[in-house]
């Protein structure tokens, strides 16, 4: 976890702006990922209303494609990120989706999404644009786990390997740091599977992956 990006919160402190403008941004989620912005709301909305239980998004960032959907649910809502700069962008994006006040459903907290909140556990832990980010996904998928409900279900996004122009730019963004490993598919299934948390499927759109583990 010595990683710049994972667990630092000052790396996308000094992103958030730019970050968010290229996270919403459809033309370039098509030409570097293959994909588009409405494909993580729709990956979001599944997880969001596949339940009543208490649901966690972690690495929130600014809650770009997820906003709408927090304020739109009636379940209470944990968002969790270490970056103070981006979890305050999603409590704007909170309170712009609701017309004014953050509901009182809604609670955002600037942590590390592996420090346990009191014991609590969630019906579903939600992490978008997430994998691709960690070195070392066991540990993540242990702390993940051990957070969630016994009929709980994790919800974990990721770039992966995809068209020569996405491996391009993902070899660039590994270079410079950015991200910390580039996976397949099937890589991602198997290190899901040794985490021995339940059953797992994989499915992609370009170069995004989603992940899904259920109890
Ligand atoms: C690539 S951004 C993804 C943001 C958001 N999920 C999205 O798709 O727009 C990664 C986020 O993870 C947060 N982060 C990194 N390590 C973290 C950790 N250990 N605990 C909580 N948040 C973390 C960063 O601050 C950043 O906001």
């Amino acid at each position: 976890m010595s990683e710049t990006f994972f667990g630092n919160p000052g790396f996308y402190a000094r992103r958030a702006k730019t970050y968010d403008a290229m996270l919403g941004s459809p033309a370039y989620n098509k030409i570097f990922w293959g994909t588009h912005p409405r494909s993580y709301a729709g990956f979001a909305a599944r997880a969001i209303g596949s339940s009543a239980d208490p649901l966690l998004e972690v690495a929130v960032g600014t809650a770009q494609a997820t906003a709408l959907l927090h304020v739109a649910s009636r379940r209470p809502t944990t968002l969790v990120d270490m970056s103070g700069p981006m979890l305050e962008m999603a409590s704007e994006s909170i309170r712009k989706a609701s017309g004014g006040q953050i509901p009182t459903r809604i609670t955002l907290e600037c942590r590390d999404m592996l420090a346990q909140d009191g014991g609590q556990r969630y019906g579903t832990i939600l992490g978008l644009g997430l994998l691709h980010l960690i070195p070392d996904l066991g540990p993540v998928f242990a702390g993940l786990g051990a957070q969630l409900e016994d009929r709980g279900t994790l919800y974990l996004a990721s770039l992966i390997r995809g068209s020569a122009r996405s491996n391009a730019y993902l070899k660039l963004l590994k270079s410079h740091g950015d991200i910390a490993e580039i996976r397949t598919p099937g890589e991602l299934y198997e290190l899901a599977l040794d985490a021995g948390i339940g059953t797992v499927s994989v499915t992609h759109e370009g170069a995004m992956a989603y992940l899904v583990i259920s109890r």
